[in-house]
């Protein structure tokens, strides 16, 4: 029997995780469907109970809710650490799980960036922010958090004893920073950079998880001093492919996943 997959999101008619995720279970062979699900906040626990009764195999959280969704789940260890969920596994139970986390780590990693003792300038503090940021901290870097709301990086950083700022000091804090990495969403559908280009060099390594479009004007700066660059497309990839695994136990193929998701982009 056909088994069905499915992110829940408000709104999440532009996502790209059906596509990306659909690429891959036809490539292996598995029959399951991966769909996209418009749900408004008030539905949420109906939408998750119901997609369990009807025997999903497992969801992603997008925005809005990767927060509320943890009232009607099990959280594992990383997800309720970071305070939010983007992947339901449906078994015995509803389990929980971050990948934003996974995905975020093995992008730097796949790159050749290592990150244990590195300096690590992280730009926002919203639910990605949270989710790099809890990863790399236990990963061995040294993390700050730079936002332009400080309440919120305080927040992020109290708990985990990082240091954070407000954007006044980033001219500082790049120069200071071996990888950086913006989780802001500055830059999408905009040629906007937090960063002015006259701070970077060639010793970084810059890390944007907006995707739309592929090449930021921070990863075009970037690039064109010679830095590392590593795009959102990666992150999302990497989240995904991690969410499959959880799913289905299977490693998916990530490259063609990057490939799909990219030709949609160009589209
Ligand atoms: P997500 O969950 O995807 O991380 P979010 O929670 O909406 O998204 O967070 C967006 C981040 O982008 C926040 O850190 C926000 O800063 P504030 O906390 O001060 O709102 C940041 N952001 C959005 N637009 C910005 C802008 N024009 N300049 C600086 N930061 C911006």
């Amino acid at each position: 029997m056909k088994r069905l997959l499915g992110i829940i999101g408000h709104p999440v008619h532009h996502s790209l995780s059906p596509i990306m995720h659909n690429t891959a279970l036809k490539y292996l062979g598995i029959d399951a469907e991966y769909l996209a699900f418009d749900v408004l906040p008030e539905e949420l626990g109906h939408a998750v109970l119901g997609a369990k009764a009807l025997g999903f195999l497992g969801l992603n959280i997008t925005i809005p809710h990767k927060v509320e969704v943890m009232k009607f789940c099990t959280p594992d260890k990383i997800s309720s650490q970071i305070g939010a969920v983007n992947t339901i596994r449906f078994d015995s139970e509803i389990q929980g799980f971050n990948t934003d986390a996974t995905g975020a780590y093995r992008s730097l990693k796949e790159a050749g960036v290592e990150v244990k003792g590195a300096k690590v300038l992280i730009i926002g503090a919203g639910g990605a922010a949270r989710a790099v940021s809890y990863i790399l901290h236990i990963k061995g870097a040294e993390v700050v958090v730079a936002n332009r709301t400080v309440s919120k990086a305080k927040e992020i950083c109290d708990r985990l004893g990082m240091e954070y700022s407000g954007l006044d000091k980033l001219p500082q804090l790049v120069r200071w920073a071996d990888i950086i990495i913006n989780t802001t969403s500055v830059g999408m559908q905009e040629d906007k950079s937090l960063i002015p280009k006259r701070l970077l060099d060639s010793t970084k390594v810059v890390f944007d998880i907006v995707y739309n479009p592929v090449e930021t004007r921070l990863l075009k700066d970037a690039k064109e001093v010679g830095a590392r660059t590593i795009d959102g497309v990666k992150m999302l990839v990497y989240q995904g492919a991690e969410s499959f695994r959880i799913w289905t136990g299977i490693d998916p193929p990530v490259d063609l996943m990057e490939k799909a998701v990219r030709k949609e982009l160009k589209n």
